[in-house]
C-alpha cells in the first residue's frame, strides 16, 4: 500500500527539499511522483538536458526509503519550443490557437510534439531506467484533460490517415457516413476536416470517428512513451492518470495498454452525496483491470481551486473517501499535491503540507492517514464478488452525445445514477463493456445502449442463453456501429433475446434535475429542461409498485408470443401499453424497460431485478448514508452522513482482532470487519 503525492521539487529552493523529506517521513509517505510539470526544468532548450537538480532530488529520496513514480513531464511543453515551433500548437473548432502559458498547449497528433517527447523520454529513462528508486513510470498527465478535441491542421492530416486505415476506401467511408445525404459525399480523402464548426449538424457518422480518432490518437501517445521506457530495459510498472468517466478517451481500449490502472477523483465536499460518484469511478477502475489493485495517483488533502465555491473537506472526509478507494479495490493512496504551491494557478489549491505548516487540521489528517495506511492488513487482490454488472459503452456515449435524437439524454450521468440506484441498496456492481467477459454475473444491466455492434450484440445475446439476466433500458440497441440504422427497425441486434421492438419513441418532457441529485464528480450532468405542453412523464405500474418514467415512453411491438409483459404504463398517452417486458431465451432472461426511471424508479427497478436473479446486498444496511463494500473477504462499512450510525452489524475488526456484535460509527467513521454478518 503506497502513500504519498504529487511532488515538485522544482518550485523550491533546494532548501526546502530537506524539509520535505523530514515530513514525508513523519506522514508515512512511502512514493512521490516526480517530475509531471518539469519538462522546462529537466530540458531548458532544445538538446540541453539539466539532470543535477533530478539526481540530487531522487538520490535524496532514495536514501530517505521513499520511492519515485517517475513522471515523463511531457504533459506541458515549455515556451520555447512552442515558439521556435509554432506548428504544434492546438486549434479549437474555431480555428483559434490556443497559446503556451497555461498547461497542455500541443497538438496530440503533431510530429513535432512526438518527436520533442520522444527525445524527453528517451533521454529520461536513460538516465533513471534502472535507478533504485524508480517504482513506476507515469506517461504525460491526464490525456485530453484539458484539450479534448484538437482541431488543427496536425489532427486533420492524422485524422485523413486514421480514415484511411479504417475505411480503405473513399467508397466505404462515403457509405459508412451515408454522404449522399445533404451534399456531403467526398472525392478525396483531403477534403475531410477534424469535424469543425459548421453551419449546422456535422454528419454524425463524422462525428463519431472522430471521437474515436481522437480517443486513439490520445492513446498512441501513451503507447509512444511506454514503448520507448520498455525499450530501455526499465521494468517497472508503466502507467498514466485517468479521470473517472472522462468523456473523450475510451478506457475500455486504454486498459490493456497499461500495466496498473490510476485514477484522479476529486469528489465535492459541497455534494453531500458526492460519495457515491466517488464509488461509481471507483468500481469502474477496479472493473478496468481485475485483480490489479489500482492507484489513486490524485485527489485533494482539502480544498480544490477550480470551482466557483472550493469548500474544504469536512473533517474525516477525506479518510473516509480513502478508505472507500482501498475498500474498492486501491493499492496505493496520492494526492495532488504533497506541499502547496506559492506561485501560479493552484496557488490556493491543498496539498498535503499547507502553506500554514503543520500544526494544522490538514497535516493531522495527512499524517493520520499515513499511519492507518500503514497499519493496514494485506488485502490481497481486489475482487468484490460482485454478480451484477453495468454494461456500458464510450462509443454509445459519444453516438448519444451528439445532436439529433428524439430526445436529449445525458449518458455520462445516467450510468451514474444506475450505478447509484444500487449503491444506495448496497449492491455490488462491476462494469462491463457489452462485448466483454460476463461469465460470473447474475444479472447484466444494459442501460441506453443507443449504439450496440454486432459483437456486443452476440456477446449479451450469450450471456442470455447461458443462464444469464439481462435488463435493458430505453433507447437501447437503436443503431449499428456507424451510427446508423440496421435494416428492419430498432432493436434489431437484440432482437432474438428482446423479443419486442419500439414503434414510437415518445420523447417526454425531460425532467427538471434533482437538487442534490447523484454526482460523479466532474462528470455528471444534468440535461436542460425546455417546459413545453407535452406530457413530461409516464407511470408504470408492475411487480416493483409504481414507477416514474422519464425522458421516453416507448410505444412497443411485442414480436414474439413467448414474451410476457411484467408492468404497464398507467399514465398518459400509453396508458395500458407494455413498459417492462420479458423474455426466455436458453436458461436466461431478457427484459426490456421502456423508459428511463427517476432515481427513486431505478432503486426500486434494480431491487426487483436483483431479487429476480437471486442477488443480495452485502448486507442489510438499510441506511443510505452509509456505504458497504467488499474487498476479498473483508467488508468495509464507512459512515457519509451527518448523524452518526448504529448499525446491527457483527464480525471481527480487522483492525483490533476483536470481536464486534454492533458498530457504532461516527459521521465519516469506518471500520473493516472479516466475518461481517
Ligand atoms: C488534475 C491535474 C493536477 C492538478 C489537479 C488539481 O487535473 O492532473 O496536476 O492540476 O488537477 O485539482
Amino acid at each position: 500500500m503506497h502513500y504519498g503525492g504529487d511532488y515538485n521539487p522544482e518550485q523550491w529552493n533546494e532548501s526546502v527539499w530537506q524539509e520535505d523529506v523530514r515530513l514525508m517521513r513523519e506522514a508515512g509517505v512511502t512514493m512521490v511522483r516526480v517530475g509531471v510539470f518539469a519538462w522546462a526544468r529537466i530540458q531548458p532548450e532544445e538538446g540541453v538536458f539539466d539532470w543535477d537538480w533530478l539526481d540530487r532530488v531522487i538520490d535524496l529520496l532514495h536514501e530517505n526509503g521513499i520511492q519515485v513514480s517517475l513522471a515523463t513531464a511531457t504533459a506541458t511543453p515549455p515556451p520555447w519550443a512552442t515558439t521556435a515551433y509554432p506548428e504544434m500548437l492546438p486549434q479549437d473548432e474555431n480555428g483559434s490557437t490556443l497559446w503556451h502559458g497555461s498547461r497542455q498547449a500541443y497538438a496530440p497528433s503533431s510530429p513535432v510534439y512526438r518527436r520533442l517527447a520522444r527525445d524527453l523520454v528517451t533521454a529520461l529513462v536513460e538516465r533513471y531506467a534502472h535507478h533504485p528508486a524508480v517504482g513506476m513510470w507515469v506517461a504525460n498527465n491526464e490525456y485530453g484533460c484539458h484539450l479534448n478535441y484538437d482541431y488543427s491542421d496536425n489532427a486533420a492530416v492524422a485524422f485523413r490517415a486514421w480514415l484511411k486505415k479504417k475505411y480503405g476506401s473513399l467508397d466505404a467511408l462515403n457509405e459508412a457516413w451515408g454522404t449522399m445525404f445533404w451534399s456531403q459525399r467526398y472525392t478525396s480523402f483531403d477534403e475531410i476536416v477534424p469535424m469543425r464548426l459548421a453551419p449546422y449538424s456535422l454528419n454524425p457518422g463524422g462525428l463519431l470517428d472522430f471521437k474515436r480518432f481522437t480517443s486513439d490518437t490520445l492513446l498512441e501517445l501513451f503507447v509512444m512513451e511506454r514503448d520507448i521506457i520498455r525499450a530501455s530495459g526499465a521494468t517497472q510498472p508503466v502507467t498514466t492518470n485517468f479521470m473517472g468517466f472522462f468523456p473523450p478517451a475510451d478506457y475500455w481500449k486504454w486498459a490493456p495498454e497499461l500495466d496498473v490502472i490510476c485514477d484522479d477523483n476529486y469528489a465535492d465536499p459541497n455534494d453531500p452525496v458526492s460519495f457515491r460518484g466517488a464509488a461509481f469511478t471507483r468500481d469502474l477502475m477496479r472493473s478496468l483491470k481485475k485483480d490489479v489493485p489500482w492507484v489513486l495517483l490524485e485527489q485533494a488533502s482539502n480544498d480544490v481551486n477550480w470551482r466557483p465555491t472550493n469548500a474544504p473537506k469536512a473533517p474525516g472526509q477525506m479518510q473516509a473517501l480513502s478508505m472507500q478507494a482501498v475498500a474498492r479495490g486501491a493499492g496505493s493512496i496520492n494526492f495532488f499535491q504533497w506541499r502547496q504551491s506559492r506561485r501560479g494557478s493552484e496557488r490556493f489549491h491543498s496539498g498535503m503540507v499547507p502553506h500554514a505548516g503543520t500544526g494544522t487540521r490538514t497535516w493531522r489528517e495527512v499524517t493520520d492517514l499515513g499511519e492507518t495506511l500503514k497499519n493496514l492488513p494485506d488485502l490481497g487482490g481486489t475482487a468484490s464478488g460482485a454478480k451484477i454488472a453495468i454494461a456500458f459503452d464510450w462509443e454509445a456515449r459519444w453516438a448519444l452525445d451528439a445532436p439529433d435524437h428524439p430526445g436529449e439524454i445525458d449518458y455520462g450521468a445516467l450510468i451514474p445514477r444506475w450505478h447509484a440506484a444500487l449503491h444506495r441498496q448496497q449492491l455490488l456492481v462491476d462494469f462491463v463493456h457489452p462485448a466483454g467477459d460476463l461469465s460470473g454475473y447474475d444479472l447484466v444491466i444494459a442501460p441506453h445502449l443507443y449504439l450496440v455492434s454486432d459483437e456486443s450484440a452476440a456477446n449479451l445475446t450469450g450471456f442470455v442463453r447461458e443462464g444469464g439476466d439481462l435488463l435493458v433500458a430505453a433507447f437501447s440497441d437503436v443503431v449499428d456501429d456507424a451510427d446508423a440504422f440496421r435494416e428492419g427497425g430498432f432493436q434489431v441486434a437484440l432482437r432474438d433475446v428482446l423479443g419486442v421492438a419500439v414503434e414510437e419513441f415518445g420523447a417526454l418532457v425531460p425532467p427538471v434535475a434533482a437538487a442534490g441529485g447523484t454526482s460523479a464528480g466532474d462528470t455528471g450532468g444534468t440535461v436542460s429542461a425546455v417546459r413545453g405542453p407535452g406530457e413530461d412523464h409516464a407511470d408504470v405500474d408492475g411487480p416493483f409498485a409504481a414507477v416514474r418514467g422519464e425522458f421516453f415512453a416507448e410505444q412497443l411491438q411485442v414480436l414474439d408470443p413467448s414474451v410476457e409483459v411484467l408492468a404497464r404504463f398507467s399514465s398518459g398517452r400509453l396508458t395500458g401499453e407494455p413498459a417492462l417486458t420479458a423474455k426466455r431465451t436458453g436458461a436466461g432472461r431478457a427484459w426490456y424497460l421502456a423508459t428511463i426511471p427517476d432515481d427513486d424508479g431505478m432503486r426500486r427497478i434494480t431491487q426487483w431485478a436483483a431479487a429476480e436473479s437471486g442477488v443480495s446486498p452485502v448486507l442489510d444496511v438499510p441506511n443510505e448514508m452509509v456505504e458497504v463494500s467488499r474487498r476479498g473477504d473483508v467488508v468495509t462499512i464507512i459512515n457519509y452522513g451527518a448523524e452518526s450510525a448504529r448499525l446491527a452489524v457483527s464480525g471481527t475488526d480487522v483492525a483490533t482482532g476483536a470481536a464486534v456484535s454492533s458498530v457504532d460509527l461516527d459521521p465519516y467513521g469506518w471500520i473493516m470487519l472479516r466475518d461481517a454478518r
